[in-house]
């Protein structure tokens, strides 16, 4: 696969004895994947929202922190244009600013949990819904419902989800956002963890969409769920266990 080792690596600044080992997300050769960078602060997050005792409380608490670090980083990948402003001492400061208009399109039910962490950066962003859920007959995605701003086109799209397991639900979803008219390069898909599977089959067949996501796990099990991974994160945080 387009994915590299994940192994133990040492993490962390300078320590006095010997630096704690923690395996860190598997890298991947597509330009249009971006894993957030290996901080010991995301990898302390990430390790109290894997573990199976971690109350639900907390696994908010802290998910939301790493929600925030991909909504940041996805924030980072729109364009911004050049905007001087003058400060408090008279001086005039040559900064940037943000021009175009966005929107979050959340997958249901899991991508919900993130719509907050999208408010807290962008105040009053709006928010559209898909919900998508594998057809027991056939074990494909099926579309059951989708509520998207109408200027969505004109829109840089948000898309959320928080695991990419197979791929397949995000990719139906984008294919609803392309057929009302979103382009590819418009949209960045923001997760949590992602499966090797899952990203090389969303990278592959989608080019030019940008994907932020904190990890890429080890691989599926043989119910698809991301191995480590956490579970499952829907049930996790709306409490449904
Ligand atoms: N969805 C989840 O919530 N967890 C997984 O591991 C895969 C899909």
């Amino acid at each position: 696969t387009g994915v590299e080792g994940c192994a133990a690596a040492p993490i962390g600044p300078s320590y006095k004895d010997e630096k704690p080992k923690a395996t860190v997300s598997g890298k991947i050769k597509f330009d249009t994947v971006h894993v957030l960078p290996q901080t010991p602060q995301l990898i302390a997050l990430l390790t109290i929202i894997r573990d199976k005792n971690t109350q639900r409380g907390d696994f908010i608490f802290y998910s939301n922190r790493i929600i925030r670090l991909l909504v940041e980083e996805g924030l980072n990948h729109l364009p911004v244009k050049e905007h001087e402003v003058t400060t408090p001492l008279g001086r005039t400061y040559a900064g940037v600013r943000f021009e175009g208009k966005i929107c979050g399109v959340s997958i249901m039910r899991a991508g919900e949990s993130m719509e907050q962490g999208l408010r807290d950066c962008c105040r009053s962003v709006r928010i559209g819904k898909i919900l998508i859920q594998r057809d027991e007959e056939t074990a494909q995605p099926k579309l059951f419902y989708h509520k998207l701003p109408n200027d969505i086109a004109d829109r840089w799209v948000l898309l959320l989800d928080p695991m990419n397991a197979t791929g397949g639900s995000a990719s139906m979803a984008v294919q609803v956002l392309k057929e009302k008219g979103v382009a590819e390069e418009r949209i960045l898909f923001l997760n949590l963890i992602a499966s090797p599977e899952g990203i090389e089959h969303f990278a592959s067949k989608y080019p030019k969409l940008r994907v932020i996501t904190a990890f890429i796990d080890e691989g599926l099990d043989d119910k698809n769920y991301i191995v480590p991974g956490l579970g499952d994160f829907g049930d996790r945080h709306f409490g449904t266990l």
